[in-house]
Parts: C-alpha cells; structure tokens; sequence
C-alpha cells in the first residue's frame, strides 16, 4: 500500500521526539502492541536519524517518517535512515524539490489558502496543517473546503490535537489523519511510561475508527 494510503488508513500520526535513540525500540513497540504501525521522528534532535535508522532495520512494517525537515540535508539523511515519508512544519520549495528528487513522500505545512494552492502546484496533495489549532482549528479546516473540498486535497492537521478534540478533526472529510504528540509526550517518553503511551494510543486509533 502506498505512503498516504496506510497513514490515511489508521488515521493517527504520533509526532515523536526522542532524547535518547534507544527509547526508539520499546517506544515502537509499544505502539505496534498498542496497533499503529505508523510513526514520524522528529529533526529536532541529534537523536533522530540514529532512531529511524535503528528501527526501519528492526520494524519493517513500521511506516517511518522523518519530521520537522527544514533543510535537504535532512531529507537525504532522513532517507538514508530508512524514512518513508518526511513531515515539515511549513512549505519550503527546495525541501519539497529535493524530495521529489529523492521519491520520499512529502508532506509540507501549509495554514493558508496561498500555500494551499501554492503546495497543490507543487504536486503536493496531502499537507499538514499546523499549527492546527492555533490557526483556527476545525472552523478553519471547514472553510478550506468550500474551495478546496473538490480539489481532493487532504489535510493532516497537527498542533494542539489532544483527546478532547481530536474527534471533531477526524470527522473532517478533508482530514486524512490527525498528527501530534499528545500520546507521545516527551515527559511520558522520559518517564519510561510505556502503559500510558500504549493506553492513549489506543484510545486514539479507536476514536479514529469512529465514524462521523
Ligand atoms: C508538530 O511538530 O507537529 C507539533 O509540535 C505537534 O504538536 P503538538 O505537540 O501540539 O501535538
């Protein structure tokens, strides 16, 4: 199955930051047990091409995906890592180039219509909108259907997603998953908390089996 079908598939995209690349195994498989099978490390620290690296050689049924990539530098070593799809908090025009160059599935921040139109002539059609909450949300994301709902554009809204709302993004028809570290935390991480991680990730996969 292609990248964006299996993430639009369990809906759920945990944003991970990791300290230490050794907490990348007993965290994947805590979310494996928990039943997601997706997963985006983010550039945010040194850790991160160490852990993807670690775990697409361990978990070959794991979808990895390399997140917060500002820079091409990070996509080519997110790739030779083992990523399978990249994450950036914005649209920068020399990432998305260099991932069409390396064939990794891109998916840029977008949080207005010119980026969105902006990304769709870029060939990119599912896009993070982030900071989701902050930029208005899910009133937001209704509005970007009106224009844009018969474009098949999709949206991963991520940024201040959490339990009590996650619900009223995924019965978007524009959202095909909703991202964010809320059962991923890094305080949850730090503390080892492997039966809490495994408890919210399966309440979120089972929110996202939901439907509207
Ligand atoms: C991201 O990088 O996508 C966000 O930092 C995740 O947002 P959250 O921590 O509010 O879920």
């Amino acid at each position: 199955m292609a990248v964006f079908e299996r993430i639009a598939e369990k809906r759920i995209v945990p944003v991970v930051v990791l300290d230490h690349e050794e907490l990348a195994e007993p965290l994947a498989e805590t979310l494996l047990g928990a039943g997601l099978d997706v997963m985006e490390i983010t550039f945010r620290t040194a850790a991160a091409a160490a852990a993807i690296h670690r775990l697409s050689a361990q978990y070959p049924d794991l979808l990895l995906g390399a997140g917060t990539i500002l820079e091409p530098d990070q996509l080519r070593r997110a790739v030779e890592a083992g990523a399978r799809f990249a994450v950036a908090p914005g649209l920068n025009e020399c990432v998305v180039a260099a991932a069409q160059e390396m064939g990794i599935a891109m998916v840029p921040g977008v949080m207005t219509p010119s980026e969105i139109e902006k990304a769709m002539s870029l060939e990119c059609f599912t896009l993070k909108f982030f900071p989701a909450e902050q930029a208005g949300g899910v009133a937001m994301l209704k509005a970007f259907e009106g224009p844009y709902g018969h474009t098949g554009i999709k949206f991963i809204p991520t940024g201040g997603i959490h339990p009590a709302n996650m619900r009223s993004y995924l019965e978007r028809p524009s959202v095909a998953a909703i991202g964010g570290s809320w059962m991923v935390e890094k305080k949850l991480i730090a503390a080892r908390d492997w039966g809490r991680i495994g408890q919210l990730t399966r309440e979120a996969l089972a929110a996202a089996g939901m439907k509207p």
